[in-house]
């Protein structure tokens, strides 16, 4: 069968099982299973699909129709540029979160001195490595709950050869940690707890402790805005990623003793997603 066939078939399934971006999905199934890039298979889509791959596109796709998300099938999701491999230990990074990470490290090109970045639930430590890769200098801590993202982050670092530059904390609190930082970033857990079973079902196979954000989904960044002062330099920035109007929410609270140039900023999509404020 060609390629063009299997995928319009693919899709189709895909759709009709309510599977969003379903000719998409497709194309990267069938990609992974022929060991092509994406864009290299919609090149030529009247190639001949051998059987073997044909049978490995036909597994994951039943994988997909039940409601895995893409990135744990395929095993990663680009991160900015580089490969974080994932699976059912962390949530898959979100291109929101790619945003959040941008804004961290224009914080970061305006400082001085010797480097330092708090990447607190770290999950598959995207936001840290990338940091970490993107200045050489920088030395970043990655702070999780959970010992098995935190063990998914520590493969990501040996795999991306950024290990010596990270240190991996097990934490469930800010409090517990130790040194200061110029930045402080993190994506917590910001769903509020009795709105996760009505997610998709993508979401809810991704791990709870990376979604349940409390009652009203703000339990942890309460936390994080709590002790951030006592772990940030002067100047040193917190950069949350919360859902629309939680970053609001929170940054009326913030005493303005303790922090200034606060700030709402927008993701991509123009919802306020992300606050950043600096410590005085
Ligand atoms: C939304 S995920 C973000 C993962 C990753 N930073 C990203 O953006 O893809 C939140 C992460 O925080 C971790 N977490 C949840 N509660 C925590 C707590 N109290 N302290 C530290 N980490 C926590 C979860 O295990 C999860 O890995």
């Amino acid at each position: 069968m060609t390629a063009l066939r299997i995928l319009t078939d693919a899709a189709a399934r895909l759709e009709a099982n309510g599977v969003e971006e379903a000719a998409l999905n497709a194309q990267w199934l069938l990609a992974d299973a022929l060991g092509l890039e994406r864009l290299n298979l919609l090149a030529d889509l009247s190639i001949a699909v051998p059987e073997a791959a044909a049978r490995h596109f036909g597994k994951n796709l039943k994988r997909k129709e039940s409601g895995l998300p893409l990135a744990y099938i395929l095993g990663w999701q680009n991160f900015r540029g580089l490969r974080i491999n994932v699976d059912k230990r962390v949530l898959v990074p979100r291109p929101e979160t790619e945003e959040l990470a941008a804004l961290a490290a224009a914080h970061l090109r305006g400082r001085g001195g010797e480097l330092r970045a708090l990447d607190y639930g770290a999950g598959s430590g995207a936001i840290g490595l990338w940091l970490a890769h993107s200045f050489p200098g920088l030395k970043v801590t990655a702070a999780e709950k959970s010992a098995k993202a935190l063990a998914c982050a520590r493969e990501n670092a040996r795999a991306l050869g950024l290990r010596a530059r990270l240190d991996f904390v097990r934490t469930a609190s800010l409090a517990g940690l130790k040194g200061r930082f110029d930045v402080i970033v993190s994506n917590p857990p910001y769903i509020p707890t009795g709105v996760i079973a009505g997610l998709s079902p993508e979401v809810q196979s991704e791990p709870r402790v990376a979604l349940d954000g409390g009652g009203d989904g703000l339990s942890i960044a309460r936390m994080l805005v709590k002790f951030a002062p006592g772990r940030l330099k002067k100047g040193g920035a917190l950069l949350l990623e919360l859902g629309a109007a939680q970053a609001n929410c929170l940054l009326a609270g913030l005493p303005g003793g303790v922090w200034t140039g606060k700030k709402v900023r927008k993701d991509l999509n123009g919802l306020e997603r992300f606050l950043y404020a600096v410590k005085r």
